[in-house]
């Protein structure tokens, strides 16, 4: 009988494991005489056939997530004797020969202490940069360790996740401000109208506090508690928390009180908060009975005692997304009937309000808030909840991130290297050092094979051998990554 070890160690993620196998032979590949590896990091943009196939284009990126990698993976003293010998080890029967580089990380350890000899530049975190553009470069420092450089790929690009959230979530808050300005005449409550639900539907706690603080960036409102600690941790906020939340049922909270007395859960929920908004999924059985008979009459004086600070916000959660807000507000709106604001537009009592968290990804939510703006209703009415499409239904291919050596020195000189696959123009890849500037309309381009070395670069060296050399707090990487009325 075969018993597998499990052996769980002090937890200490930083091992040498973490490169592709495929980048662990690389340190043998370089032409001879390498003595330095560059390269950079851009969510390519698509040279070919702009815009068509996709509603959204993303066409800028927000760049966040740099600061949490560096902290938790490379800073410091990342190589000891016992990481070599374990990765010699695992190397060795992963590709049954001995491949692993022991002389350059024993170099490494001795020469640095174990401390890694890369400088990372990197644009400002929160900086919203549009694609095709370098957002960070990586060269190794020392001669002998040119093979650095593209060692720390994998690790560094796995910053997609937390760029692909925070430019995914900022889209949305494009269309929630443009929809709000459109039926309400101001940007209030923006901050509160997509509420992070993905807490559940994310494939691991890591995940959870990564995407979780990238929604962050642009939101306020969050149920995935996990992003605040990264927050804290990582980045740091003058605020106590980043993140808010408010009572909320759940099915089970409703559900357990039986079929025939959804009412008395209601009525029971709602008085145990007075105070604050309290949200109440009103679909166990019927939404629109809950919303017509038991919120419409049953316990209409509850709710019109409420104050604006204190609304019930009532949940759909079936359905249609379109339809089923529509259909909701209209019943509510037979029932608390609605004002009508400067632009003309329907706001139910401020003490009754909508919030939306099933099916909304932004290709929905743009169908709803346009629905709604069409029935005359304000965005004023509603919030939104979105979990899985805020954080998991997300890959590196929808911002093409991708990590590319652009610059080797062979020999004592410098050569600028570039691909440029003959079946897809749109992969070719910068040549040369890169620096990033602003023309005077205030856009950015990147200036390649090193014609930007003069100044100007809004790439900063972040990184140094192995010490973090600048850093930024969580409130400027939201001033960096707010809507200007361009956006909207
Ligand atoms: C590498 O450098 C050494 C020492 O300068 C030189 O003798 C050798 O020819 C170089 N190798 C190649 C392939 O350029
Ligand atoms: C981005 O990735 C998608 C999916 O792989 C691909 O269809 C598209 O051509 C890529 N765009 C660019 C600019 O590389």
């Amino acid at each position: 009988l075969y018993v597998p070890t499990i052996v769980v160690k002090k937890e200490d993620n930083r091992h040498l494991l973490f490169a592709l196998s495929l980048q662990v032979t690389h340190y043998k590949q370089y032409p001879p005489n390498t003595s330095k590896v560059y390269s950079y990091f851009e969510c390519r943009e698509k040279r070919t056939d702009p815009s068509k196939s996709r509603k959204v284009k993303y066409d800028k990126t927000v760049f966040y997530g740099l600061q949490y990698i560096l902290n938790k993976y490379l800073k410091g003293k990342v190589v000891t004797p016992e990481k070599i010998q374990e990765a010699k080890e695992v190397y060795r029967e992963h590709f049954q020969d001995d491949v692993f580089n022991e002389k350059g990380w024993t170099y490494i350890l001795e020469k640095y202490n174990g401390h890694l000899p890369i400088e990372i530049k990197a644009v400002p975190e929160g900086s919203v940069i549009p694609r095709g553009n370098v957002l960070f470069t990586v060269e190794s420092t020392d001669p002998e360790c040119y093979w650095l450089t593209n060692w720390v790929e994998t690790i560094l690009v796995q910053i997609w996740y937390p760029i692909t959230v925070a430019t995914n979530s900022r889209e949305q808050k494009k269309i929630l401000a443009k929809y709000l300005m459109e039926t309400a005449g101001n940007l209030e409550g923006l901050a509160y109208k997509l509420h992070d639900f993905g807490y559940r539907g994310v494939s691991s706690q890591e995940t959870a506090g990564i995407g979780a603080s990238a929604h962050l960036v642009n939101f306020k409102g969050t149920d995935t508690v996990a992003g605040i600690g990264v927050i804290k941790k990582y980045y740091g906020t003058k605020d106590p928390v980043p993140g808010f939340s408010v009572p909320a049922a759940e099915h089970s909270t409703i559900t357990a009180w039986g079929k025939d007395h959804e009412k008395d859960a209601f009525e029971h929920i709602i008085k145990q908060f007075p105070n604050v908004p309290v949200s109440i999924v009103s679909d166990s059985y019927d939404i629109y009975n809950a919303c017509e008979k038991i919120w419409g009459e049953d316990l209409r004086s509850l709710i019109v005692a409420r104050s604006a600070d204190a609304p019930l916000v009532i949940r759909p959660d079936s359905g249609n997304p379109l339809d089923t807000v529509l259909k909701v507000l209209e019943i509510l709106g037979k029932k608390f009937p609605p004002l009508e604001n400067s632009k003309g537009y329907k706001v139910l009592p401020p003490y009754i309000r909508v919030i939306q968290g099933d099916g909304v990804d932004i290709n929905t939510l743009q169908e709803i808030v346009e629905g709604m703006k069409k029935h005359r209703w304000s965005i004023e009415n509603i919030a939104f909840g979105s979990g899985g499409a805020l954080l998991q239904k997300l890959t590196r291919d929808l911002l093409n991130c991708s990590f590319k050596c652009s610059y080797v020195v062979t020999n004592g000189l410098g050569v600028n290297v570039f691909k440029d696959p003959v079946a897809d123009p749109n992969k070719r890849s910068k040549k040369g050092r890169l620096s990033l500037h602003r023309t005077a309309s205030g856009n950015f381009v990147t200036l390649e094979e090193g014609k930007g070395d003069l100044g100007g670069d809004q790439l900063h060296t972040v990184f140094q051998n192995g010490k973090i050399v600048k850093t930024y707090t969580f409130d400027e990487v939201r001033d960096n990554a707010q809507l200007t009325e361009s956006d909207y």
